[in-house]
């Protein structure tokens, strides 16, 4: 650009401004847009995998029964939180998660690190009646989990949707959804397990949860999502991810 180009420009303030906005827009675009793409913002993590069909029945019911404006499912990297609930929740633990239930309000305890923590049957019995187990407890009674039978209609058409969004279901997944389910909600022993093995690997827990065998109900989904959540990551394996209590202990040899 020559000099009295560049003098008509500096003189005419809208012009100017309308320039600098573009630059500066360039400059906004490139920074903010790759920051879209999961991919960027989030380190994978061994371990992590989209939730099995039951699982999903589970947190659909989470969602509906609100269970988020109690209880959060983000641990924070601060010393009495990973005492008290264990490792500090990391971004690609609820990479799956559509729509994340990280949650605000903690009325009840936070809920990211509560799989394999209780039994299915405290689970079953605390959900039924909370305070059969702590007295004190302002909890809802959850018993007509027990009698609503769980909703795998729509699964399939669930799975797809969660494609779209970038959860790695195969087509594999989405064609044996509505089986899935089911095999995972009965006994094993009496149900051949392996495909669902092969698809969502073996620590897949497959078993009667709700102690009604027979039935597949909105309870061994809920429960079978609860013994899930915050199981996927083995933290003893993951050396680059320290935990923060490990690191304090560090710091004070
Ligand atoms: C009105 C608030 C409230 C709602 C809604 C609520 N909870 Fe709770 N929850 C609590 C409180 C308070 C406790 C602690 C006392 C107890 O264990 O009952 C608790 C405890 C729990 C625990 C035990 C956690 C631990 O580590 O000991 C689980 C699991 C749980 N809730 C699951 C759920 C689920 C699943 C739902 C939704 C179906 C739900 N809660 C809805 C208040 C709530």
């Amino acid at each position: 650009m020559s000099w009295s180009s560049h003098e008509h420009l500096e003189k005419n303030a809208i012009l100017l401004l309308l320039l600098v906005i573009v630059v500066v827009s360039i400059g906004g675009i490139v920074e903010v847009i790759p920051l879209f793409r999961k991919e960027t913002v989030i380190e994978p993590v061994e371990g992590v995998r989209p939730y099995t069909p039951l699982e999903l029945v589970g947190q659909n019911i989470y969602i509906r029964e609100n269970c988020a404006v109690c209880h959060s499912q983000q641990v924070r990297p601060l010393r009495d939180e990973v005492v008290r609930y264990g490792h500090y929740s990391l971004a690609a633990e609820s990479m799956y998660d559509h729509p994340f239930l990280w949650g605000s309000k903690r009325t009840g305890p936070d809920l990211a690190r509560v799989g394999g923590k209780y039994s299915d049957e405290w689970h079953v019995a605390h959900l039924k009646e909370p305070r059969d187990l702590v007295p004190e407890s302002i909890m809802p009674s959850y018993e007509f989990l027990l009698n609503n039978g769980a909703n795998l209609h729509d699964l399939k058409q669930h799975l797809k949707t969660l494609r779209t969004l970038g959860v790695p279901y195969t087509d594999e997944m989405i064609e044996n959804a509505v089986r899935d389910a089911q095999t995972q909600g009965t006994s094993v022993g009496r149900v051949d397990a392996s495909g669902l093995e092969e698809r969502y690997g073996e620590d897949v827990n497959a078993r009667d949860f709700d102690g009604q065998p027979a039935h597949l109900t909105e309870m061994d989904a809920l429960v079978a999502y609860l013994q899930v959540i915050g199981t996927m990551v083995d933290f003893d394996k993951i050396k680059d991810v320290e935990s923060y209590g490990e690191q304090e202990e560090e710091a004070q040899e």
